[in-house]
């Protein structure tokens, strides 16, 4: 008789934002004449840049000539991309990476999520409260995470690492030592970011106890200030410990293209195994390359003419970030992020729970963020909002904000 992987039964009933995304959707469904401003998931909302426009039709005009025609892409993506970002991601960076160590796909979500799979059930993760739902789910598909307590919000077997203001929202070296630890900065939901000495001092930590980091860094083009690292491979031994993710989606507007990777350093191990063949293997098995077309729009991001269309994207994005936070700020509202990352993290009036602040605010301003509380227990009482929207709906969203 089949029977089904029963640690699905512990997961929450839908992914966060396909909850909100229905309540949402029943809401317009009662009151067809609210306009309603999206803040929530954090979706792109500008054309591709024209270089990448340009860049995809010639590589569909390819896809239709017998001569350039292209089939199953190299498993670990062209050589074209992964020597581009090779270059401008990491070595201008003054990181050491190959070529050889970037394994292209469709976005880090998926890398983020099946990464878990080349480590041991038994092992132990760390990931920060609030947190990125996809890193605590797919473990919890796996069968790492033990039983959920309802009471204490928690899956038994993980340590969650409080991100709260009085830490600057950012996680302290846990006590008890975790095998892999889940790290995302700029972060999603805060906005908040770890400067150089502090994410160097995790990098120590895991060397010494011999944990392996999982970097997520698909904000890293938001940064503005100097001392914030782009890379965890700008950390001194981070090759020996640490496994980077990154994305298109944000950086260049890629969400409904799908591009991402992820990168592998050939030294790094784990009980003294070798990390990059085993995801090369899965990867191999699993996926069969993200699309030549995609994959050519992704290099067009690293031309000199892409690079500054893609720049002003997210200059657009920041310039929201500035009059949300300011418009917050005005309002009354405690405000963090939205400096070196597109996400604002607003404490809720009134000590509202951050569902109640939920309804509340598409209630009556009809304006739609996601609650801090569906990041995790130390999420209750803030709110996530993006700055990912139209110019036009960040005014108005905050205009209605200032009239609440
Ligand atoms: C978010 O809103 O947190 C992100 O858009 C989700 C994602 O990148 O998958």
């Amino acid at each position: 008789m089949a029977s089904i992987n029963n640690n699905y039964l512990k997961l929450p009933g839908s992914y966060l934002f396909s909850t909100i995304g229905k309540k949402v959707k029943e809401y317009s469904e009662n009151n067809p004449d609210a306009e309603i401003i999206r803040l929530g998931i954090g979706d792109v909302t500008q054309p591709l840049a024209p270089a990448i426009i340009s860049a995809l039709h010639s590589a569909v005009d390819e896809m239709g000539n017998a001569e350039t025609f292209k089939g199953y892409a190299p498993d670990l993506g062209y050589v074209f991309l992964r020597n581009a970002i090779s270059e401008k991601d990491y070595k201008a960076r003054g990181c050491d990476i190959e070529p050889d160590e970037i394994f292209v796909s469709d976005g880090a979500k998926s890398d983020c999520g099946n990464i878990q799979e080349i480590f041991s059930t038994d092992n132990k993760i760390a990931v920060c409260d609030p947190v990125y739902p996809v890193y605590v789910d797919s473990n919890v598909m796996a069968g790492r995470t033990g039983e959920y307590d309802p009471q204490t919000e928690r899956f038994k077997d993980v340590i969650y690492m409080k991100c709260t203001k009085e830490n600057g929202f950012v996680p302290e070296l846990p006590e008890e030592v975790p095998d892999l630890i889940y790290l995302c900065f700029p972060n999603n939901p805060t906005g908040m970011v770890m400067n150089k000495t502090q994410l160097q001092e995790w990098v120590d930590y895991a060397r010494k106890n011999d944990s392996i980091i999982l970097y997520d860094s698909a904000y890293e083009a938001y940064i503005s200030e100097d001392d914030v690292p782009h890379s965890i491979y700008e950390c001194d031994g981070a090759k020996e410990c640490a496994i980077e993710f990154r994305s298109f989606s944000k950086t260049a507007g890629f969400t409904g293209l799908r591009l991402g990777y992820t990168v592998v350093p050939k030294e790094l191990t784990a009980g003294g195994e070798k990390l990059w063949p085993l995801w090369a293997r899965r990867h191999g098995t699993k996926f069969n390359g993200a699309p030549y077309i995609v994959q050519r729009a992704g290099e067009a991001v690293y031309s000199a003419e892409g690079r500054s269309q893609v720049k002003e994207q997210i200059a657009y994005y920041m310039e929201n970030a500035r009059i949300i936070k300011d418009g917050l700020v005005e309002a009354g509202y405690e405000v963090y992020g939205g400096i070196n990352a597109p996400y604002i993290w607003l404490r809720t009036p009134d000590e509202m729970t951050s569902w109640e602040f939920f309804d509340y605010l598409l209630e009556k301003a009809n304006v739609v963020g996601t609650p801090g509380s569906g990041f995790g227990p130390s999420g209750e009482h803030y709110f996530r909002l993006t700055a990912f929207g139209s110019r036009e709906n960040t005014i108005r969203a905050i205009e209605r904000f200032k009239k609440l």
